[in-house]
């Protein structure tokens, strides 16, 4: 099969042009940036992970009626994905202090929320992807009010349901960045899930000893960072059966 045609190279993933109209190939590198790219590093294996996590993932968001990007996983490195179009918003849940938050309010990293957050960020490497208000994206037309209520509406939907499954295996899911995207089909606009999720865009800890299991261990230089990533899809029972083993074969980029 012919080489497919890069469409856009993001600093942990490659887009492909996909087999069908509509479809994209998303292929997931092992680059880590931090810092808006300031902190530049490799984690082994780490790219075969998020593909496998995220497609877990947002199998299981699917199964809630959450819609989403995904169509299916097709090898250990790309999954094949509706084309749509990005919102240039992050849309990041907090449930507990941390990262950012913490540092610009001063609240103890660890500090349980008075209820669940949700903040936005506009998607702009030059800028340093600067926090907006909802009021910004409206007036700047990143996005409708009609789009924001249903971003919000899946964002906390999503979070409740990520924050239940991720109990269910000893992890505490602390925060978590999304992105959305509106699919055009048939006449119709709908807001979906798009991007990733995985332990390069949530913080997870360990339930019991709070230790982080996710790119903070990378971001904070605080080692064992693929043992974290390989632990989180242990415990999600979606580790590939030949172990660590499976992470460093050969790719299968066509
Ligand atoms: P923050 O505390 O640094 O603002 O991050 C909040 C969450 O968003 C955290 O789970 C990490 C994730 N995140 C991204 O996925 N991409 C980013 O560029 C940043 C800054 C954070």
């Amino acid at each position: 099969m012919a080489r497919r045609r890069q469409l856009y190279e993001g600093k942990a993933k490659i887009l492909f042009e996909g087999p069908e109209p509509g479809t994209l190939v998303q292929y997931f590198k092992d680059d880590a940036t931090a810092f808006n790219a300031q902190k530049k590093g490799t984690i082994t294996g780490k790219g075969v992970l998020n593909n496998r996590i995220s497609e877990f993932l947002m199998l299981k968001l699917a199964e809630i009626n959450v819609p989403t990007h995904f169509i299916r996983r097709l090898n250990m490195r790309e999954q094949l994905i509706k084309e749509v179009e990005i919102i240039p918003i992050e849309v990041v849940v907090r449930n507990i202090a941390a990262g950012s938050l913490a540092q610009r309010l001063g609240i103890p990293e660890g500090t349980r929320l008075p209820r669940s957050i949700v903040e936005y960020y506009y998607k702009n490497d030059h800028l340093g992807d600067p926090m907006v208000a909802e009021e910004h994206i409206t007036a700047f037309g990143w996005a409708s009010p009609h789009d924001m209520d249903d971003i919000i509406h899946l964002a906390l939907r999503i979070n409740d349901f990520l924050t239940g499954l991720f109990l269910g295996v000893g992890i505490t899911l602390v925060d978590f960045k999304l992105e959305f995207g509106r699919l055009y089909e048939n006449d119709e606009m709908r807001i979906v899930l798009a991007d990733e999720i995985s332990p390069d865009n949530c913080r997870l800890w360990d339930s019991k000893t709070n230790e982080k299991m996710d790119k903070d261990r990378f971001r904070r230089d605080l080692g064992k960072i693929e043992e974290a990533y390989q632990e989180v899809a242990r415990r999600l029972g979606i580790l590939p059966e030949a172990g660590s083993r499976d992470l460093k074969g050969p790719e299968t980029m066509q």
